[in-house]
């Protein structure tokens, strides 16, 4: 039985298969709803708060955009700067505050273990939004959405994640759901940006083929889909070592010209120079499509944890 009311959601390690394909579904049902009326009334009188205390577009907009279609309303603000955080306020101060005023809450923060700190004290549900370098499993989850929807499957597929694997929170949660599937991983990052060894130890002992490559062409020759990211820069405490690392891997149009045929392109945006722009018009460019999926997995996950669904 699935059961996600009132549940935070913080990370992926904390979902199982059952609840994986529970949130997929619900999202499928939006998505069907959703093509013949702009928005529901499923959350009317209810209040999604979003607090931004890192950039973002997607994902506070389609959280705000999902609240907004199921019928409910949005408060937040998008820079500490402009909360009480630049007066000197707690992260746990603002979360008790935020409590008061909404019903559940998305938050995106600098510091890993952010949102498990804001969960401690909340007593409305958490949804994690991007911990720094840590988490982002809504993200993880619009990401299984699109593969589900691009291939038909998960099960049997293999799955290259490629860039800054070290501090790229958007990979670190989707190995967490992508661990339940029959799927093989290849990892294909410089040294100096490799998949943290717990994470790909954990992997290994949960009895998931994983394979480390420096290689992006002869990962393209044996993946079905292959997972762009950006080298996350804010991470990086020396400037020169960044600017040694931001073009590490770039796919081009005659990189996917040689992969193996059928090849689903996915990347979390957003893209800086990690894909070239005329790999867009290549029919299995999923990344915008990934955009969209991002706004019924959030509608998923909001009235899944208000109890809605
Ligand atoms: C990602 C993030 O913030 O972690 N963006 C997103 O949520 N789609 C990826 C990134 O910033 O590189």
């Amino acid at each position: 039985m699935v059961y996600l009311k009132g549940k935070h959601i913080l990370t992926g390690k904390q979902f199982t298969r059952e609840e994986i394909e529970h949130v997929l579904q619900v999202a499928e049902n939006f998505k069907e709803e959703l093509k013949s009326r702009p928005s529901l009334d499923l959350t009317r009188g209810q209040i999604l708060a979003t607090l931004f205390f890192e950039p973002s577009t997607r994902t506070r907009l389609s959280f705000e955009s999902a609240m907004l279609r199921l019928g409910g309303s949005v408060i937040g603000f998008a820079e500490a700067s402009t909360s009480s955080t630049a007066k000197g306020e707690s992260l746990e101060d603002t979360i008790l505050t935020v409590c008061q005023y909404a019903d559940v809450i998305a938050m995106r923060h600098p510091q890993i273990g952010s949102a498990e700190r804001a969960a401690r004290v909340a007593t409305v549900p958490i949804l994690n939004g991007g911990d720094g370098a840590g988490q982002h499993p809504t993200q993880a989850l619009l990401d299984m959405l699109t593969i589900k929807t691009e291939k038909g499957t998960i099960d049997g597929l293999t799955v290259a994640l490629v860039g800054d694997l070290k501090n790229g929170r958007t990979v670190h949660a989707l190995v967490e759901l992508l661990k339940h599937y029959r799927v093989n991983l290849i990892f294909v990052a410089p040294e100096e940006l490799k998949m943290p060894l717990e994470i790909t130890e954990s992997l290994k002992s949960h009895g998931v083929p994983v394979k480390e490559t420096e290689s992006l062409p002869s990962a393209l020759k044996e993946s079905d889909v292959i997972y762009m990211t950006r080298v996350q820069k804010e991470r990086f405490q020396d400037p020169q070592e960044y600017e040694k690392l931001k073009d590490a891997f770039i796919l081009t149009r005659s990189l996917v010209d040689q992969a193996k045929p059928g090849l689903t392109i996915m990347h979390p945006l957003p893209r800086v120079t990690e894909i070239a722009t005329d790999v867009d018009s290549y029919p299995g460019a999923a990344y915008f499509r990934q955009v969209k999926n991002g706004l019924y997995v959030r509608m998923a996950l909001i009235a899944l944890v208000l109890g809605k669904v």
